[in-house]
C-alpha cells in the first residue's frame, strides 16, 4: 500500500497533484475508499414497485438495485457468477428475474440463482445453486429514500456515517409531507478528469464562481441582473461546515425562499415555509442550504434541485450522473420548470457545467506532466480560522474559503491509509466548542 501521509498536508493546506492523476493512487482509492464507504445507489422513487430495478455503480463495480417481489430494496454486484457477464444490461425497468445473455444463468429479483441451462444434463444436478446467487452489497440502507450501499460489512451504520450531515440532508429532503422524488431520467456523460475534481468543487468552492462563471452570469443564467442584485442585498454571510467522515456543506444566512433561483420557486417555497418550519424548526427562516458533498462522490446543488454522482472511470476519467429532484407535492408545471432550468445550467451542455468541465479537464491535463506532479495544490484560504458556531453542526468557517476541501482531503488520506474502519476516527463529535483542533 502506498504511504500517503506526505500527499495531504492538512496543517499547511496543501495536497499533492498526484492525487488527481496517479494510477496507483487511483487503484488504492477503489479498494480503500469505494469498496468501504457508503455510496449512493438510487432513490426509492426510482424503484417504486416490486420488480423495479435500476443500474448503478459503486466505484467501477456495476451494481443492480432492485425491489424484490416482497417489496424490499436489495443491491447486488451486477456480474454473473459464471463468467462475470453483466447480468442486467438495461439501465432501468421491471423484472421478476434476470437472465444472463452469455450462457443463460437466471437470477430472481432477490438475487438467488433460479435457473441454469443444462442443470441436469451437464451439471448432473451437482451445482450448489444456493452458493452461486448474485453477490449482495454487504449493507444497504436508506435515509429519506436515498438508498446507499457499502461492500464493507464492518462499515458503521448509515445513520452514523452520515453523522451531522443529516442536519443538511433533512433541510433538503424533508421540507414537505411525502419527501422528495427524482424526476425520471438521468443525464450521464464522461469527462476527462479525476472524480475528485467534481467532489472538491461541489463541496464548497465558491471562490471560482465570479471568475469561471462570469459569462454564464452575464448571459442571464442564475437570474436577471435585477433579481441577482435584490438577492445579494437580502443575503447574509455564507458558512462552510465540515462534519464527520469527510462530508461538508455550505449555508447562507437567508430564508429558504429567498435562496430560490427562480421567481416561481421563490413563491412556492414562501407558500410552504410554515410547513417546512413545522418539520425543520426556525432554521428555515434563518438559513438556506448551499452546495455540499457527501464523501466520497455524491454532491448536492439545492438551489437547482440538482444531485450529481462522480463515478470514477480511471485516474483521468469520470462518468457524471446528473439527477433532478423535487418535493413529491410540487405542482407538475413547477417540476417541468425545474427540470429545464437544471438541464440548461448543469446538464451536459449546461452553461455552468461547461465552464466547470473545461477547468477540470484542463487541470487534469496540466497536472499530468512529470514536473507538474512534483508540486502541490494550494488549499490555504481561511486556514487556521475555523471555529464552532452556536447553530451549525461541525467545524465552521465564515465566508469564501477552502475549509470544506481541507476536511475532504484529510478524511480521504485517512481512508486511504486505514487498514479497517476501526482505524478511522469519527473525530468531530469528540471536539467541544472550547477545543481547538
Ligand atoms: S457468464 Fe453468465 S451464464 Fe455464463
Ligand atoms: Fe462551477
Amino acid at each position: 500500500m502506498l504511504d500517503l501521509q506526505q500527499l495531504v498536508d492538512r496543517e499547511n493546506g496543501q495536497v499533492s497533484r498526484r492525487v488527481y492523476v496517479d494510477r496507483d493512487i487511483y487503484e488504492q482509492e477503489l479498494e480503500q475508499v469505494f469498496a468501504r464507504c457508503w455510496c449512493f445507489l438510487a432513490h426509492e422513487s426510482q424503484v417504486p414497485n416490486p420488480g423495479d430495478f435500476i443500474a448503478s455503480y459503486i466505484g467501477e463495480d456495476p451494481v443492480l438495485v432492485v425491489r424484490d417481489s416482497r417489496g424490499k430494496v436489495n443491491a447486488f454486484l451486477n456480474t454473473c457468477r459464471h463468467r462475470g457477464m453483466r447480468v442486467c444490461r438495461a439501465d432501468e425497468g421491471n423484472a421478476a428475474a434476470f437472465t444472463c445473455t452469455y450462457h443463460g444463468w437466471t437470477y430472481g429479483n432477490d438475487g438467488k440463482l433460479v435457473g441454469v441451462p443444462g442443470y441436469k444434463e451437464y451439471y448432473y444436478e451437482e451445482l450448489d445453486m444456493e452458493q452461486w446467487g448474485l453477490v449482495p452489497v454487504a449493507q444497504v440502507e436508506s435515509y429519506h429514500g436515498f438508498v446507499f450501499g457499502t461492500f464493507d460489512a464492518k462499515a458503521p451504520p448509515l445513520r452514523e456515517y452520515l453523522g451531522d450531515l443529516t442536519w443538511y440532508f433533512d433541510f433538503l429532503f424533508d421540507r414537505r409531507e411525502g419527501g422528495v422524488e427524482f424526476i425520471s431520467g438521468v443525464h450521464k456523460w464522461v469527462m476527462d478528469c479525476n472524480w475528485k475534481f467534481g467532489a472538491d468543487n461541489f463541496i464548497g468552492d465558491g471562490y471560482h464562481v465570479p471568475v469561471s462563471h462570469i459569462s454564464a452570469r452575464k448571459a442571464g443564467f442564475g437570474g436577471s441582473p435585477q433579481r441577482l442584485a435584490s438577492q445579494a442585498t437580502r443575503q447574509g454571510a455564507s458558512y462552510s461546515v465540515n462534519v464527520q467522515y469527510g462530508h461538508a456543506f455550505t449555508v447562507q444566512q437567508q430564508t429558504i425562499a429567498q435562496a430560490e433561483a427562480t421567481p416561481e420557486f421563490e413563491a412556492y417555497s414562501e407558500a410552504h415555509i410554515e410547513e417546512a418550519e413545522s418539520r425543520l424548526g426556525p432554521r428555515v427562516r434563518g438559513w438556506a442550504p448551499g452546495i455540499s458533498t457527501l464523501f466520497p462522490n455524491i454532491s448536492f446543488l439545492p438551489v437547482r434541485r440538482n444531485i450529481r454522482v462522480w463515478h470514477p472511470r480511471g485516474p483521468n476519467k469520470t462518468e457524471i450522473w446528473n439527477y433532478v429532484y423535487v418535493d413529491k407535492q410540487t405542482p407538475p408545471e413547477l417540476k417541468e420548470i425545474m427540470k429545464l432550468y437544471c438541464s440548461r445550467a448543469f446538464g451536459p451542455a449546461g452553461a455552468f457545467e461547461m465552464d466547470d468541465g473545461e477547468n477540470w479537464k484542463e487541470c487534469t491535463y496540466s497536472n499530468s506532466g512529470y514536473m507538474a506532479r512534483q508540486y502541490t495544490m494550494n488549499y490555504q484560504i481561511g486556514l487556521g480560522r475555523e471555529e464552532f458556531h452556536e447553530e451549525l453542526p461541525g467545524w465552521v468557517l465564515k465566508g469564501t474559503n477552502e475549509h470544506n476541501q481541507r476536511g475532504f482531503y484529510e478524511h480521504w488520506s485517512e481512508m486511504m491509509s486505514a487498514r479497517s474502519w476501526s482505524d478511522v476516527e469519527n473525530k468531530f463529535p469528540k471536539l467541544r466548542k472550547s477545543q481547538k483542533r
